[in-house]
């Protein structure tokens, strides 16, 4: 395998399309690859809550913000054609599994149409070198067992959230399989991957029904928060984790060594220690320790809609191919994103306080 230079080097003016710039990973990896020397245009609609990472942390100051709709291919595909990107980042979608139940056309128009909406464009776009599609953990079918899903696990999904990332991975792999193909990447050049996260946590997340951002909002006002399923267990991780995936990834797909990219262009998951896959109650009862004065929270005995009760990621594929590795612990990355938010209370200047946590990130040694 190309022994990779430092990662910087790599990034220096490489031009990055980006989707879903105006959410919560999307800014942060904005952030990010924009410290490295990338060029990143962002593509994605407004952002979606107010407060918001966007904003507070003025990721427009990095990155040329387009604002349109994946699922419209007459905006989305100039805006791809004419940046002549070397790498794309395809992380807009409808996120949420609550949301899903209530608006599922919502859901698969942005996350299936959408991802092959950007597929579609990437085929006229012959500058694109890496694709890195990010999809999720719940797009393996949950059996509720105690083991972490690998990558060839069957696809699934309960709700249809979940479904639609599955399917989201189908169309990554028929369109890598039907106009990308893997044996001719050294004539259409362009290597197509899937990333698969866990629950992704951090500073700037300001989402509805997500677990952090619940409790913060709640914490902040001083009203107890209600808990859903605090035994439900999920691969918890610092949203810094799987973008430095997916960088990894993408930087092993833009290998010039076009026969070793191939080997890439695959899915990969990116879950955390195996210890870290924490119930909610854990995470709940850390948070309110953290955060101190004006934390509470109260059980809710209507759990709501189906939500899987049990799910962990194997991620010994990424560990030995891409040499990724966890770097924080599940501790720390809770009183990481608690300093943000206490930060951003304090009305501190957020660009440089997150660009500063991505700093002291990339010093970490692997945890396990
Ligand atoms: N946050 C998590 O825990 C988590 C876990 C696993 C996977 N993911 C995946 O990571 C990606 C980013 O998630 P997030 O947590 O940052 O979500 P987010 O809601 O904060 O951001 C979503 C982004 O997608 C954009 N978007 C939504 N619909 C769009 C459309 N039709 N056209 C253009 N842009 C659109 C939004 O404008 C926003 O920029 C998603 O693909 C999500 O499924 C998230």
């Amino acid at each position: 395998m190309e022994n990779l230079v430092t990662s910087n080097k790599i990034w220096q003016d490489k031009r990055v399309f980006l989707t879903g710039h105006t959410g919560f990973k999307g800014g942060w990896l904005a952030l990010w690859l924009a410290s490295k020397g990338a060029v990143v245009r962002g593509y994605a609609l407004d952002p979606g809550t107010e407060p918001n990472l966007f904003t507070a942390a003025n990721i427009a100051s990095v990155v040329d913000d387009v604002r349109g709709d994946i699922r419209n291919a007459a905006a989305l595909e100039p805006a791809i054609r004419d940046f002549a990107p070397d790498v794309v980042f395809h992380m807009a979608a409808q996120p949420l599994v609550r949301y899903s139940y209530e608006d599922p056309i919502c859901t698969y128009e942005t996350n299936v149409i959408g991802t092959a909406r950007v597929l579609d464009a990437i085929r006229r776009t012959p500058s694109v070198r890496a694709v890195v599609s990010v999809t999720t953990d719940k797009c393996y079918e949950n059996k509720e067992w105690l083991w972490g899903y690998r990558e060839t696990d069957p696809l699934g999904g309960y709700d249809p959230y979940s479904s639609s990332k599955a399917c989201a991975e189908l169309v990554s792999a028929a369109y890598r399989q039907s106009y990308f193909p893997l044996s001719k990447l050294a004539e259409h050049g362009c290597a197509i991957a899937t990333g698969r996260a866990g629950n992704v946590i951090g500073g700037g997340d300001w989402s509805t029904d997500r677990l952090i951002p619940d409790l913060v909002r709640g914490f902040l006002e001083g009203k107890p928060v209600l808990i859903r399923r605090p035994q439900a267990i999920r691969p918890w991780q610092h949203v810094l984790e799987p973008l430095q995936g997916y960088i990894q990834l993408a930087e092993h797909l833009l290998s010039s060594n076009r026969e070793d990219a191939a080997r890439f262009a695959t899915a990969f998951n990116f879950g955390p220690a195996d210890d870290d896959a924490q119930p909610v109650g854990w995470i709940v009862e850390k948070m309110t320790q953290f955060w101190g004065e004006g934390a509470t929270w109260i059980l809710d005995s209507d759990p709501g809609v189906h939500e899987a009760g049990y799910l962990k990621l194997d991620a010994s594929r990424a560990r030995a191919e891409l040499s990724w590795h966890p770097r924080l612990r599940l501790e720390t990355t809770l009183q990481w994103l608690v300093e943000w938010y206490k930060a951003w209370q304090k009305g501190e200047y957020m660009h440089r306080f997150t660009l500063d946590q991505i700093a002291e990130y990339e010093t970490l040694k692997p945890v396990s």
